[in-house]
């Protein structure tokens, strides 16, 4: 029996100190190789302009960029303590010019309709509190033709992996975070039913040893 979902925050990540122990959690597994890039680029979100959903310290684009060419990033985050940080990094990337952060609730997405190639987003979506909204959000802003990637953490992982997890996490400060955000997570069962109910229902959703992605593309009309 799964433990009901803990909700963990509805306002993002916010506050320096959290910030600045996430940026170096992240800052750990990006130089371990543990950044989601290839999930992105298998998707076939590999050219022109596109969306990341709470980028956070900002490596999964950083890292997207880097690996393809004249591309472009609009980075959607709800923290301006992460918008801060993740714009340091790019700087660091030399990437500042093909990316913008942009402040806002992906609920709400400030951006017109069919705007973007492909969008993609890791970790974030168990602090949304309504999926549903922004998985239609994506719909409306992404091209037709356009692929997306969601993917996240599942609360119904292994209780072996969701301990390396937490062994894996440094700075020690982040793993109470951690812990908080695998509570806040969704099963896939729960995901799909979500999914269901919006414009983003044909999409794939791959069950992962400690969470899931959501894949898809947004149909051309004919
Ligand atoms: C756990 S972090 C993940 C960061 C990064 N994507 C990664 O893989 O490390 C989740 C991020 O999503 C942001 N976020 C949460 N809800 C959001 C929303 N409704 N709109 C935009 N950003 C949001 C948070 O502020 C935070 O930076």
């Amino acid at each position: 029996m799964v433990k009901p979902r803990v909700i963990e925050t509805n306002e993002g990540i916010q506050g320096e100190f959290t910030v600045e122990a996430y940026d170096k959690m992240m800052r750990h597994l990006r130089d371990k190789g543990w950044i989601e890039t290839q999930i992105v680029l298998k998707t076939g979100i590999n050219h022109g302009l596109c969306l990341e959903i709470g980028p956070g310290p900002g490596y999964l684009g950083l890292d997207w960029l880097s690996k393809t060419d004249r591309t472009t990033l609009k980075a959607l985050e709800i923290s301006p303590d992460m918008i801060k940080i993740a714009e340091k990094n790019a700087a660091q990337y030399g990437l500042l010019e093909r990316v913008k952060y942009v402040k806002g609730d992906a609920q709400k997405m400030p951006f017109d309709n069919e705007t973007f190639d492909g969008s993609f987003t890791n970790g974030s979506l168990h602090e949304w509190s309504q999926p549903a909204k922004i998985f239609d959000e994506i719909y409306r802003c992404l091209k037709q033709g356009g692929r997306y990637m969601i993917s996240d953490m599942r609360r119904d992982m292994n209780p072996l992996f969701k301990w390396f997890l937490k062994l894996m996490s440094k700075p020690k400060e982040i793993r109470a975070g951690l812990v908080s955000s695998i509570n806040a997570s969704y099963t896939v069962q729960e995901i799909e039913s979500i999914l269901s109910k919006t414009n983003l229902k044909e999409a794939t959703v791959k069950k992962t040893r400690m969470g899931f992605e959501i894949t898809g593309r947004k149909p051309e009309k004919v």
